[in-house]
């Protein structure tokens, strides 16, 4: 990003929180002008990995959600291969992920990898991320982690948001309604929106439930649920998909 991106991205965050806070908002046509007329000439697009280790930088050292650089031990950016076709999206980092500085290695994230595996992937085949890079603070003491609120997501979303405009996966995966949130702003229940194509710029987004429901869920109609999703996936890839991964989790 360059500095007119960079400054023209504070100024965009400023007149969200505005109108959030309920300011009416409108731009001249003049003004439009005038500021397109002061953006110097694009320059050619940097290195991709340069890119997203800039990005890193610049996430390592957030403060945006002072509660949160407050409570941290790590951010966690995200990890993998950045030039994946696929990529999936979560919510947040738990306290497992807050300790090792990388997303989705608790328990949620052992599931998580045993499904990339069972696509016939391995976890540094695609890139992994969350919604929120910090782990959402939680009283001392209390045990599990908090949903991330809406005003952090939409804090926070722009990291991610940058991190798939480089890495142009062919297919990103939003784990569970958090992720579904932060991303599309589609509140509506996740049995309604898995199994189904949205779409993140012009990126196919298959919905799925989270991992961490499925360690609350162990039915195999469950299992099953996500792991069509995934079949829908490697069918959009044109990955070759055998017999026996056809019938995992199918009744016998
Ligand atoms: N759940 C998430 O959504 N992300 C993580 O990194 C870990 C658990």
């Amino acid at each position: 990003m360059n500095e007119f991106e960079s400054a023209v991205n504070i100024v965009h965050d400023s007149l969200r929180r505005m109108r959030e806070e309920g300011a009416a908002l409108r731009a001249s046509a003049s003004s439009l002008r005038a500021l397109s007329a002061a953006a110097p000439a694009p320059r050619p697009p940097r290195d991709k990995a340069a890119r997203i280790a800039a990005l890193r930088e610049r996430a390592l050292v957030c403060q945006k959600c002072p509660h949160l650089a407050r409570t941290r031990r790590t951010v966690v950016f995200g990890v993998g291969n950045i030039d994946a076709e696929l990529m999936f999206a979560g919510e947040a980092p738990g306290v497992d992920e807050d300790a090792a500085g990388e997303p989705f290695v608790g328990r949620a994230g052992q599931l998580l990898t045993k499904i990339i595996e069972t696509m016939g992937y391995s976890r540094g085949d695609v890139y992994i991320a969350n919604v929120l890079k910090c782990r959402p603070d939680t009283p001392p003491g209390s045990p599990g982690n908090r949903r991330p609120t809406p005003e952090e997501m939409a804090t926070c979303l722009p990291y991610l948001v940058e991190q798939i405009e480089s890495i142009q996966p062919k297919v990103l995966v939003a784990l569970g309604g958090v992720a579904m949130e932060g991303l599309l702003g589609d509140v509506r229940p996740m049995r309604e929106l898995r199994g189904r194509w949205h779409a993140f710029r012009g990126i196919p987004v298959m919905a799925t439930y989270h991992p961490s429901y499925l360690l609350r869920n162990q039915s195999p109609g469950e299992k099953r649920k996500v792991w069509e999703d995934m079949l829908e996936v490697l069918r959009k890839l044109g990955r070759p998909i055998s017999a026996k991964q056809q019938g995992y989790f199918l009744p016998k």
